[in-house]
């Protein structure tokens, strides 16, 4: 019997995939790179859960281990994410369709936010499976969420190695990034690695994130309880709905 390509969904923390946990039929965990790999069914649609950690290299290594070592045929990162964006508010979703890593800086050898030998600055979402992300967030959250109405926003996320935590931070994130000529709607520690590997392999990568925060001074106050509390029912609720119609 052929098993398919599993698809592969990953989160930064434990909290973020609890629900689905729940929902995995004929789940199997696999050990790998000091990592656990869950194989099982969602909607009947094979799938490998995985946490990647936090931060760009983690979520690398676990991104590699999910195509090179579990086959994954595409890649969705859920998680949350700081609003950076104006009309970004915690409680939204963005749905990427391109990430930047904004602590890139190569410069004055690469342009500022290039990675090196590659040309790129941005790396793209795969378009059928951000449409399809996209369409399933809209879906899942018709009804609103946990905080009330929510809205998805698509456009850039712009990772890196920090947790932006100040609003002069971010203000001054956001401000190089635009003067680049990228706008950014979330921050978060991971999309644009993911991204890269993904490109590397020529495999689809699609993320979603819920804003947890704006990324200025309270954004560490009311992260962890955000993150169990709402990111893992959006988490649950926008996967289900895209495993659903994968399977269609
Ligand atoms: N993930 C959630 N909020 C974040 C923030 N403010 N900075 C980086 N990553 C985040």
């Amino acid at each position: 019997m052929t098993v398919a390509a599993p698809l592969a969904i990953l989160s930064a923390l434990g909290e973020e995939q609890q629900g689905l946990m729940g929902e995995l039929t004929d789940a199997q965990c696999i050990p790998y790179a000091g990592r656990e790999f869950w194989l099982g069914r969602l909607h009947g649609q094979p799938v490998v859960l995985a946490l990647s950690r936090i931060g760009k290299v983690a979520a690398a290594t676990t991104a590699s281990a999910l195509i090179e070592r579990f086959g994954a045929s595409r890649v969705v990162f859920t998680g949350v994410a700081g609003g950076v964006g104006d009309g970004v508010h915690v409680g939204d979703v963005v749905v990427g369709t391109g990430f930047v890593q904004h602590d890139m800086d190569a410069s004055p050898l690469f342009p500022r936010y290039q990675v090196p030998l590659t040309g790129r600055s941005v790396f793209d979402g795969d378009t059928p499976l951000t449409a399809q992300l996209l369409q399933a967030a809209q879906v899942a959250l018709a009804d609103g969420g946990p905080l009330g109405k929510a809205c998805v926003h698509q456009g850039l996320i712009a990772s890196g190695d920090r947790f932006v935590n100040g609003r002069e931070e971010s203000a001054v994130l956001v401000s190089s990034l635009r003067a680049a000529g990228y706008a950014p709607l979330a921050v978060e520690m991971e999309g644009a690695a993911v991204a890269q590997v993904c490109a590397d392999h020529g495999v689809p990568f699609a993320a979603v994130r819920t804003i947890s925060d704006r990324a200025d001074d309270t954004a560490h106050v009311d992260f962890p309880q955000f993150v169990k509390d709402v990111a893992s029912l959006y988490a649950l609720r926008i996967v289900t709905a895209l495993a659903y119609s994968l399977s269609k």
